[in-house]
C-alpha cells in the first residue's frame, strides 16, 4: 500500500510542518504521499498539529484540545519555521484534504489522541473523512492509539489502518491483527535488519520514520521495508 518515500509532515526540513506550504512543497519534491498529524479540537474539529500544545510550532501558546478551531485556524503556523513562511496558518483537516485533492497527493492521516480521547477523536476523523474525502483512493489512517484505530475500523470498516509503534519491542501485533492492519509504521531508531526481515517475510508492509539519511534509506529497503517517512522526501528519493 504505501510508496517507497512519504513526506513527513509535510515535508518538514523544507517548509512548515503539517501546513498547507508543506503540502505543497512536498508536492513540488515528488511526493505522491505525505504523512500528516491530526488532533482533536475544544470543539471537536480536526486540526494539523503534532504537539499536543501550539507552542513549538505557532507564534501563540495553548493547548489544542482546550481551543476551538476558529482560534487555531487562525494562528500563525510558519513565522517559527521562517519568515518567508510568515502568516501561513494551522490547517483544518478539511482545507488540508481540500489541498491533497488539489495537488493530487494521498494521505497518511496519523491520528494524536489525549487519554480518553480516542473515540471522539476517531468519530470526528471519520464525519471528516466523510464530507470531504472525494479522491478514488481512501487515505490511510494511522495511530499510536489502537484503540482509536479499532473505533475508526468500526464506523468506517473499509479504510485501510496502519498501527504506528515506536519500536518493535512495544505491543503493536495484538492490534495489528485484529484491525488486519494495511502497514505497520515503526520508528527507526534501533531497528536492525533480522527482526524487520522477519516481519517482510510474514508479509507485512512496513513504514519507517524518520528517515532523512539515504545511506539509511537504502539500508532499509535491502531489509524489505516498503517505504520511509522523510522530512525531506526529495533528497531521499534522489539518493535512491
Ligand atoms: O506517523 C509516523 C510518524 O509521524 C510518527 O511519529 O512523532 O513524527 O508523529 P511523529
Ligand atoms: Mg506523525
Amino acid at each position: 500500500m504505501l510508496p517507497r518515500v512519504i513526506g513527513h509532515r509535510g515535508a518538514a526540513l523544507d517548509a512548515p510542518e503539517n501546513t498547507l506550504a508543506g503540502l505543497r512543497e512536498a508536492a513540488r519534491q515528488g511526493c505522491r504521499w505525505v504523512e500528516i498529524d491530526v488532533r482533536l479540537t475544544a470543539d471537536h474539529r480536526l486540526v494539523l498539529m503534532h504537539d499536543p500544545s501550539v507552542d513549538r510550532t505557532t507564534t501563540a501558546t495553548g493547548r489544542v484540545r482546550e481551543l476551538p478551531l476558529a482560534r487555531l485556524t487562525a494562528m500563525d503556523a510558519g513565522t517559527r519555521f521562517g519568515a518567508a513562511f510568515a502568516g501561513e496558518p494551522v490547517p483544518s483537516l478539511d482545507d488540508a484534504i481540500d489541498a491533497a485533492h488539489a495537488l493530487d497527493l494521498r494521505l497518511d492521516i496519523e491520528l494524536k489522541c489525549e487519554a480518553g480521547d480516542s473515540s471522539a477523536a476517531a468519530a470526528a476523523l471519520v464525519a471528516v473523512l466523510g464530507r470531504a474525502w472525494r479522491a478514488q483512493d481512501p487515505p490511510l489512517v494511522s495511530s499510536f492509539d489502537h484503540a482509536a484505530l479499532v473505533a475508526v475500523r468500526k464506523a468506517a470498516p473499509d479504510l485501510p489502518v496502519a498501527v504506528v509503534t515506536p519500536t518493535l519491542a512495544d505491543e503493536w501485533r495484538e492490534a495489528f491483527e485484529t484491525l488486519g492492519a494495511a502497514a505497520l509504521h515503526v520508528g527507526d531508531r534501533g531497528l536492525a535488519a533480522d527482526p524487520v526481515r522477519q516481519l517482510t517475510a510474514e508479509g507485512i508492509e512496513i513504514g519507517v520514520y524518520t528517515v532523512n539519511d539515504g545511506g539509511r534509506a537504502r539500508d532499509l529497503f535491502s531489509w524489505g521495508v516498503t517505504g520511509v517517512f522523510s522530512d525531506c522526501p526529495g533528497a531521499i528519493a534522489a539518493a535512491l
